[in-house]
């Protein structure tokens, strides 16, 4: 059975508040050192395997680089991870290949040089269409930004294309949470992934929340009852628009007809992340 890969990058320009993802802001050194890590991890894999005691399958229908935001990396460094792929694996011509990109990290010469490694499908990490709210939690974007990248990729023949978006921004409401659905709906991208906010230690945000503080808007997140509000209004919406969604809790909530992404594996966990940074600083001693 073919197998999907996924790849982290937990690169990113800027840290945003809410983020509980294993990511963040580091210097282009470090840049080539992890991308020499994941090559000569993507050719010990039948190695790695046979010492898990699984089977090494080389049939690949799906290839995720996620993040992190992965378009950080240069074009000669995202082109080595998936030369490295090919290589090692046997990538079915067809093959669904994802980027995950944060709006306006989209120059042309990246997204050149995402084409030429196949790159047919692009997940844009929007979170919000006002401008005021994607500001508040420190994105570096603004409306138009997420809607020029999107013609842009459409223009270079990526319409395969997913919307991130976060119900339960500081300062949403229930009219701003629509607007941004409306917008979403507007752009047609076929896929949308709803995010309820995740509120815990791991973030800026999340550890003001807890501690019931006012640093980064903390004070203006909505409460629990309206983000759910927001998260089945926009399952509601998304729905009769006939968009696509694949967020788990989704369907356990709204029981929608799930857009299902080919498998992705191959993750690089936070305690994985910690432990390869921890080698970095030892090495650099
Ligand atoms: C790893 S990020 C990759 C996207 C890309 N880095 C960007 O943000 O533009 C995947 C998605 O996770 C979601 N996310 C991150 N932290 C979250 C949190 N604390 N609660 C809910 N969603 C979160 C955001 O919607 C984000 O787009
Ligand atoms: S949401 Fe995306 S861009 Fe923001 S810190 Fe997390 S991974 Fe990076």
């Amino acid at each position: 059975m073919p197998v999907g890969i996924y790849i982290s990058v937990p690169f990113c320009r800027t840290k945003c508040s809410y983020c509980n993802f294993a990511s963040d802001v580091f210097s282009r050194v470090v840049f080539e050192r992890y991308v020499d890590q994941v090559c000569t991890e993507i050719q010990n894999a039948p190695k790695t395997a046979a010492i898990m005691g699984g089977k090494f399958e080389r049939f690949v229908d799906s290839i995720y680089l996620g993040g992190g935001t992965p378009t950080v990396l240069e074009s000669a460094q995202l082109h080595r991870i998936f030369a490295a792929v090919r290589n090692n694996f046997d990538v079915e011509e067809g093959a669904e290949i994802t980027v995950e990109c944060a709006p306006g990290t989209l120059p042309d010469d990246q997204l050149e040089g995402l084409l030429r490694c196949g790159v047919n499908r692009v997940s844009l990490g929007v979170q919000s269409f006002v401008d005021q709210e994607a500001a508040a939690v420190g994105r570096l974007h603004k409306r138009e930004t997420v809607l020029a990248d999107i013609d842009r990729l459409r223009s270079s023949g990526i319409s395969n294309l997913n919307i991130d978006l976060i119900a339960g921004l500081p300062h949403q409401t229930a009219e701003s949470w629509a607007y941004s659905i409306e917008e979403t709906i507007a752009t047609n991208v076929p896929h949308v992934s709803v995010y309820m906010l995740e509120v815990d230690e791991d973030s800026r945000l999340g550890r003001e929340v807890l501690a019931g503080g006012t640093r980064y808007h903390a004070h203006f997140v909505p409460d629990e009852e309206a983000m759910a509000d927001f998260y089945l209004a926009a399952c509601a919406a998304l729905s009769s628009a006939k968009i696509g969604q694949y967020e788990i809790v989704c369907t356990q909530l709204c029981g929608l007809g799930h857009y299902k992404m080919r498998a992705t594996m191959l993750v690089m966990t936070e305690a994985d992340f910690e432990k390869w940074l921890q080698q970095q600083e030892a090495a650099n001693q």
